[in-house]
């Protein structure tokens, strides 16, 4: 029974041809534009079970809580519309014209015969291809315009929740949402594309184009992103993390990713130029091809994901950062291996490793960016997993091996962020970088989430 008669034909895996012709702007709303407002921010909430994050938001008039998947290299949002109904008072379905549709970033448009009209039923409707970035399936589904609701930030506490009219979003069926956290709804795309969340949020409330995570590895206490600001990011006690951030410019592939990959658009992900590896002050002898990105093939790189909750290299890499690793633990901190715990292959016993302000006493690791100068430093507390069970407790080397053909050759994981705060700026496309936070006295857990009425 076909749910849709596409109009466009359907062109799946292969890369469309598309004329970019002058379209509409998407104007469905007829409200005057909101005034400027302040930034907003959300809570960022790590799942223990799958080693995920989810950020939560307001869908929908009245307002309804979701949490979303948090996927940092995300085109476009989803939510499940079919699970108990899509009932709202604000959505609206999106007609096939619309500059969201039409060029760029849909190739279908949706009709309906089968059911009554509603948010999943609808005639000349734009359609998109939600796709799940774990198990890389896919859904064909209505794109839907709703009110998205976050409270607003004076960059210290919790204010009013702000409302953006017309957030884009794709529906999808709840078999998305294989592997996601419990009790997720949908995905919250934060990457690089013009209908992404922050793009979103910040065009529609005229904020800067610029976005912040502080993730939190904590497993009672929420980590934030703020949207739409630069600073100030104020922490208990009283800590700006906007203050002291390194930069390094942020890198496309030209060569998408995504099961359905859209004419002359570039990847969604961010990407860094890591130029080198540093393990306790002395450079690894790394393979310099691997870390740049293929223009043609859009292999190699460095990218950021927060849906791998560990940093995965290819193996040639890992090979060369573990051997570093072991050989620095065992000369410089005097810590003989242990019997390694999966999926990792360096592990220490607990009771040999020393602690510090930022976690276990090992090796730093720095990912060096486009001087030796700009760099990410990797403390314990980020390139260490402590594994608890019955007769060993270890200290595992965080890092996996991503394959010989791995896509990228570094993939900075979950776990690698999390109390370290990273700065998107889209509009000079930097990403500004603080290290381990837990060095300067705070934690991603805190942001002091106690509402307050500044506004
Ligand atoms: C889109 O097409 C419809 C029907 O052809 C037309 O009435 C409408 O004006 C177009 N929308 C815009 C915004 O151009
Ligand atoms: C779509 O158009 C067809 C043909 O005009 C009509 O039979 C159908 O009911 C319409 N569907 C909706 C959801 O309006
Ligand atoms: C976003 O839109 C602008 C202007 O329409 C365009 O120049 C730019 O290429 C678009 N970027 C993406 C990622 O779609
Ligand atoms: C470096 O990697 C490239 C790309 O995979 C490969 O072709 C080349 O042989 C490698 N060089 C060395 C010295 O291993
Ligand atoms: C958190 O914010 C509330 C409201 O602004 C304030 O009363 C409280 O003192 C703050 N807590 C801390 C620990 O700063």
């Amino acid at each position: 029974m076909p749910l849709h008669v596409l109009v466009l034909v359907l062109f799946l895996f292969l890369i469309p041809i598309i004329t970019v012709t002058p379209s509409p702007t998407l104007s469905l709303s007829t409200s005057p534009p909101p005034p400027l407002s302040l930034p907003l921010l959300a809570p960022i909430r790590k799942d223990h079970t799958t080693l995920r994050y989810t950020l939560s938001a307001y869908l929908k008039t009245p307002p309804q809580r979701l949490d979303l998947l948090l996927h940092l290299g995300g085109r476009f949002s989803w939510v499940d519309c079919y699970s108990g109904g899509y009932s709202s008072a604000t959505y609206r379905n999106i007609p096939c014209n619309f500059s969201v549709c039409v060029p760029l970033d849909s190739l279908a448009c949706g009709y309906c015969y089968d059911r009554p009209a509603g948010p999943t039923c609808s005639n000349d409707t734009c359609e998109y291809f939600p796709e799940n970035p774990i198990n890389r399936k896919v859904g064909l589904e209505n794109a839907l315009v709703d009110a998205l609701g976050l409270p607003s930030t004076d960059g210290s506490s919790l204010g009013r929740v702000e409302v953006v009219p017309d957030f884009l979003f794709s529906c999808a069926k709840a078999d998305l949402l294989a592997e996601f956290p419990k009790g997720t709804s949908g995905l919250a795309a934060l990457g690089f594309s013009n209908v992404s969340l922050p793009e979103l949020v910040t065009e529609a409330l005229s904020l800067p184009r610029c976005f912040a995570l502080c993730m939190s590895g904590s497993r009672s206490a929420a980590g934030v992103a703020f949207v739409g600001t630069a600073g100030p990011y104020n922490f208990i006690p009283g800590i700006d993390l906007s203050k002291g951030l390194t930069y390094t410019p942020i890198l496309l592939n030209p060569q998408g990713d995504t099961v359905i990959t859209y004419a002359r658009e570039p990847a969604a992900e961010y990407y860094v130029g890591l130029t080198a590896v540093r393990v306790n002050g002395k450079a690894v002898p790394l393979n310099a091809t691997l870390l740049a990105i293929d223009q043609e093939s859009g292999r190699g790189g460095t990218m950021i994901s927060t849906v791998l909750p560990y940093t995965a290299l290819q193996t040639s890499i890992y090979r060369a950062v573990t051997e570093a690793f072991a050989r620095e633990a065992s000369a410089a901190f005097h810590l003989p291996a242990t019997r390694p715990v999966k999926p990792f292959s360096l592990c220490y016993s607990a009771g040999d490793v020393a602690s510090t302000r930022a976690g276990p006493a090992v090796p730093a690791i720095d990912l060096v960016m486009q001087s030796e100068d700009v760099f990410w430093r990797v403390s314990g507390a980020n390139s260490m997993v402590r594994i608890t069970r019955k007769g060993t407790d270890v200290w595992c080397l965080g890092v996996v091996d991503g394959g010989a053909e791995a896509r990228a050759a570094v993939v900075i994981g979950g776990h690698q962020m999390e109390d370290n705060l990273l700065q998107f700026d889209l509009g000079s496309m930097r990403l500004g970088f603080s290290s381990s936070v837990l060095l300067r006295g705070t934690t991603c857990a805190d942001f002091n989430f106690t509402t307050s009425d500044h506004t």
